[in-house]
């Protein structure tokens, strides 16, 4: 086998879901599912009624297999109990018309829509719900059985039970890491129950589809050998598990992974789990359908709180990697294809593999002669050489569907996303076959990839065409009007010759006009000028390097932030980074309703989606104020900045729940953000609590403040009374004695702050940061 020829048998093919693309939802009987309530999907592609054109489409570009799934509220439209014929007569149909095609129908019988009556009756998190998924895979091998033979049960179980129940942002929309563990088991169970009832009706095979993301850590994704920390293997083996092993396990070996059960005991109970299930959950099968589009990126970090989607994911930062992105913001990183396909081979060497889903959303541009998805395009081509090389090394997979045939409704995301091979214009439902279509019905023909990679034209290749410069290139495809007639036809011409269109990468560069970040200071809460300064100092430094500049901004009235905020909406600059905002602030907001990239420091008060740097507070507080009690010290007061800071309140809780574990009690004075003001704070914690011998504050300021209240009233540092603050910029070093105190890494918080706002210009997905931070141990306690 040369290498990019596939195997004689190969199965070329492409994959839809029912919800995504039929339409017809108050058609003929369907009941309603649970994503008509979550979101309405509409006439989708109406493939309903255009099927006959659909199954053309397909025959032309000669797959040889549609996976297609049923509705099951259009067969059941209470879920349970009458059948409704017409619905089944939708799906007898569309078998015919494949068959006579000469295309293979792969049928799945859950692709998410559960029937809004079964949720009303607890859904998936209700026992029953596995038993009615039986009946209903019975009732549809009843009518289809004897054309169809290969089954699927269920579409990635866990993006429907945690996406679903867990995270909230799929249908039902449930946000209980509770319900989501019961609703995995439970879709286990309907699985095992309804293979059981499949084999038993005589069904030729039977398999379920299952998401993968093969779980890497940022240095894994360019050298998949490295070797990992003890941390980072374990965060990396936690996710694997809540993501593949809790279904994999059950379903191939009979068992749940232990350190998973550990999880799913503490959030959820063992009760849901009963004797016998999971010999029912085990049945053979005779395909495994992996569903692939992007790693999942990882890493240890410790303060970190649990993603909703992974509960148990505590301590484990979800994070990105320079790579380009799908228009989704997915990372493409075929590789990892390879080594998911490897690894499954070696752990389960009988199971028979087939990708049942991969595919790209781009955002295509219909052109007067066509769609040229060259994204979409090589997308696909690299992900097969994945598969062949994994082939090469001897991993059994069967064939490849790519998802989607056509472009269609995206779940949460609704029909902004495109990533059929054929393009829908929702309108009017006019199909037009993109590029993408049209190559890989060659691939088809030839069974296999052509000789040459694809040349993807790139901004580069436009301006040599056109005999201009790249920067010209960029400004005719920004719409910008400084550039000549003759020039802009050139590129134009150019453009359309050549295909080109700019990826999500390459268009946030073209659309970027100004090279200018705003540096905006949030004057009222911000002290720590030495703070101020060393973040300024970095965050400059890594702009400066990256090729931008930056405009300084002061936000201290309500006029200063009307000004900002105009500068940002006239697109005088590409991103904004704000620092720090406090919880009386309504800057952030306002700037995070504007078209420009936004990043924080330090964590807001009301959760968002703005990604935001910080330190970890609470375990700094708590390290400082456990040290004090390791050493000896038992009457500690923390003399506590303004509450209205999020920083301040997250010291506080730390240090509170420090003493608590200790059994002890706190004793909290309130101050301001100056030294004066924790000189009056220490005396009225002293005459409130009585002896204290430690003192935590929350700034060095007011640590400051403290020995000087302190040494005022005659008493030794650390001797009498140990004082330990919080920042280490450079207070440590005007103090005497010299300042124990939790260091903030500005350095490493200004850098993450820059490079957040570079990976949000260039349009790839972002998750805040938390540093840890560290005691430093000197004189003062
Ligand atoms: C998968 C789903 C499929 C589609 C793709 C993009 O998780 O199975 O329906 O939405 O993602």
């Amino acid at each position: 086998m040369s290498r990019t020829k596939f195997p004689e048998d190969f199965v070329w093919g492409t994959s839809t879901s029912a919800y995504q693309v039929e339409g017809a939802n108050g058609e003929d009987g369907r009941g309603p599912s649970i994503w008509d309530t979550f979101s309405d999907s509409g006439a989708a592609c109406d493939h309903y009624h255009r099927y006959p054109d659909d199954v053309r489409l397909m025959k032309d570009l000669g797959v040889g297999a549609y996976r297609f799934s049923v509705s099951w509220p259009r067969v059941l439209p209470e879920g349970a109990g009458r059948v409704n014929p017409v619905g089944l007569d939708f799906y007898d149909k569309l078998v015919d018309e494949l068959l006579d095609a000469g295309i293979k129908p792969y049928v799945t019988l859950y692709h998410w829509d559960l029937p809004q009556a079964l949720e009303e009756r607890g859904g998936w998190p209700e026992r029953d719900t596995a038993y009615r998924f039986a009946d209903y895979a019975q009732v549809v091998h009843d009518r289809l059985g004897d054309r169809v033979g290969t089954w699927l049960t269920l579409n990635e179980p866990w993006v429907a039970a945690f996406i679903g129940h867990a995270a909230g942002i799929h249908a039902p929309g449930r946000k209980s890491a509770a319900d989501a563990f019961t609703a995995a088991h439970h879709m286990l169970l309907g699985h095992g129950l309804a293979a059981r009832v499949l084999r038993a009706a005589g069904a030729a095979e039977v398999g379920v589809a299952l998401n993968f993301a093969p779980v890497l850590t940022p240095g894994q994704v360019t050298d998949p050998g490295k070797k990992l920390s003890e941390e980072d293997a374990e965060a990396v083996d936690r996710i694997d598990r809540l993501m593949h092993g809790q279904f994999l396990e059950p379903m191939l070996r009979g068992r749940y992974p232990d350190r998973l059960l550990e999880i799913v005991d503490r959030t959820a109970g063992l009760g849901h789990v009963r004797e016998g299930d999971l010999e029912v959950i085990a049945q053979p099968i005779d395909l495994l359908g992996v569903n692939y589009y992007a790693p999942c990126v990882v890493q240890a970090q410790p303060g970190e709180p649990a993603d909703p989607a992974y509960p148990g994911s505590e301590d484990i930062l979800f994070t990105t990697v320079p790579t380009a992105v799908t228009a989704m913001g997915w990372a493409i990183v075929p590789s990892a294809l390879t080594l998911l396909l490897g690894r499954l081979s070696r752990e389960y060497p009988d199971l028979n593999l087939m990708i049942t889903e991969n595919g790209a959303d781009f955002a295509d541009t219909v052109t007067g002669d066509g769609v040229h998805d060259t994204d979409r395009v090589s997308f696909i081509e690299e992900h097969l050489r994945a598969l062949l090389a994994a082939v090469e090394e001897g991993a059994k997979v069967r064939g490849y569907l790519v998802w989607s045939l056509l472009d269609c409704h995206e779940w949460a995301d609704g029909y902004q996303r495109r990533f059929g091979l054929v393009h829908v214009d929702f309108a009017t439902q006019r199909r037009i076959m993109k590029d993408s279509a049209l190559w890989y019905r060659d691939v088809i023909r030839r069974g296999g990839l052509g000789d040459d990679r694809l040349k993807r034209p790139t901004l580069e290749t436009v301006a040599a065409r056109a005999h201009v410069s790249r920067a010209t290139v960029s400004r005719v495809i920004n719409g910008e009007l400084s550039v000549s007639a003759d020039a802009r036809a050139k590129v134009l011409l150019a453009v359309k010759e050549l295909g080109y269109v700019p990826n999500a990468a390459a268009r946030s560069l073209v659309t970027r006009r100004t090279d200018t970040i705003a540096l905006v200071l949030s004057a009222p809460g911000q002290r720590g000028d030495a703070l101020t300064a060393a973040v300024v100092h970095y965050v400059t430094s890594v702009l400066e390097s990256a090729g931008k500049r930056i405009t300084l901004m002061l936000s201290d009235t309500a006029e200063s932030h009307r000004r900002i905020v105009q500068h940002v909406e006239a697109g005088l600059v590409d991103g904004v980074i704000l620092l720090p905002a406090d919880d009386t602030d309504p800057l952030t907001e306002r700037l995070a309703r504007t078209d420009a990239p936004l990043v924080l420091l330090g964590k807001p008060a009301v959760t968002s989606l703005v990604p935001y740097v910080d330190v970890d507070n609470v375990a700094g507080a708590a390290a400082a104020t456990e040290h004090l009690l390791r050493q000896g010290r038992r009457h500690i007061g923390m003399v506590c900045g303004p509450t209205q800071l999020v920083a301040v309140q997250d010291r506080l809780t730390g240090h509170r729940e420090a003493l608590q574990r200790e059994g002890l009690r706190p004793h909290v004075a309130l101050a301001g953000l100056d030294g004066e003001s924790a000189v009056a704070a220490t005396a009225r914690l002293l005459h409130d609590a009585g002896r204290l011998d430690a003192i935590f504050a929350s700034s060095d300021e007011l640590a400051a403040g403290v020995l000087r209240a302190v040494e005022g009233m005659g008493l030794r540092v650390p001797a009498d009374l140990a004082v330990v603050g919080f920042g280490d910029v450079a207070a440590a070093s005007w103090t005497s004695p010299a300042l124990t105190t939790v260091r903030v890494p500005v350095a490493g918080q200004a850098k993450a702050l820059a490079r957040l706002l570079l990976s949000r210009l260039e349009g790839r997905p972002t998750t805040s940061v938390v540093l840890p931070a560290s005691l430093v141990v000197r004189d003062s306690g």
